[in-house]
């Protein structure tokens, strides 16, 4: 099973100073180092926190799977069959949210993410789509021609007890039909080091897309030797 690390995150503490640090092209490159296989970036409408310029270093430095999370709009198609990321995951997106919030509205966006899908894959870019864990989506997802799903794991990871595992029932039947209709299968969302167990035992899962958690857990791990290396300076100034 391979993991794909989201870096947004590092971007959107850029953003909060508009400079050039943390670079999540940097973070990136050390992701891999440690055991990445694959870097997946959200570039927004809005550019909140990637930039074009993160797409374009990205695709220079990262020579395993580089995932181009976007909306499925004309702006972003092009910018994909310029930039030929390995991989899309069309999601939907909305200005005001915090982050992805739901699946993408397979019955509502049919005909337009057909078309989508199938301008990205004229141009040699496989599709995923980010779908919500029921059986209706994976079969819409397979009639209009994607080549890999990745199941939302968001309401998995928030739900406790009986619930959860209700939850971890409904990805697994999603797993199991996007499997047997020959469709690669992903999952993501809401992961993190305590719940993640659960979606990773399930079979026939290709990979997990993960950020939030990563992210929040480097900037713990970090900050020791960070806050030691300033006081180094300090002292010997
Ligand atoms: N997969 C998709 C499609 C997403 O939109 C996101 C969030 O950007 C993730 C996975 C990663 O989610 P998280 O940051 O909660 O790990």
């Amino acid at each position: 099973m391979i993991l794909g690390v989201n870096i947004d995150h590092v971007a959107t503490v850029r953003e909060a100073r508009k400079t050039f640090e943390p670079d999540p092209v940097m973070a990136a490159t050390l992701a891999i180092l440690g055991g990445a296989d694959g870097i997946t970036i959200h570039l927004r409408e809005d550019r909140r926190h990637a930039k074009d310029r993160d797409l374009r270093l990205l695709r220079e430095v990262v020579h395993c799977e580089l995932n181009l999370e976007m909306a499925a709009t004309k702006e972003m198609i092009r910018i994909a069959i310029a930039v030929k990321p390995d991989m899309a995951t069309l999601v939907p997106e909305k200005r005001q949210e915090l982050t992805t919030e739901g699946g993408l509205d397979m019955v509502g966006q049919k005909k337009a993410l057909k078309e989508a899908i199938k301008k990205l894959q004229d141009s040699g870019i496989p599709v995923s789509l980010f779908i919500n864990p029921n059986i209706m989506d994976v079969d819409i997802s397979k009639e209009i021609g994607a080549d890999m799903v990745e199941i939302h794991t968001g309401v998995y990871a928030n739900a406790k007890g009986k619930n959860q595992e209700k939850e971890l029932h409904r990805v697994k039947e999603a797993i199991k039909v996007a499997n047997r209709l020959g469709l690669l299968a992903n999952a993501g969302h809401g992961l993190n080091y305590f719940n993640v167990k659960g979606i990773a035992a399930i079979e026939g899962i290709r990979g997990l897309y993960i950020g939030h958690s990563i992210i929040s857990r480097a900037i713990l791990v970090g900050i020791e030797r960070a806050v030691r290396e300033m006081k180094e300076l300090i002292l010997r100034g």
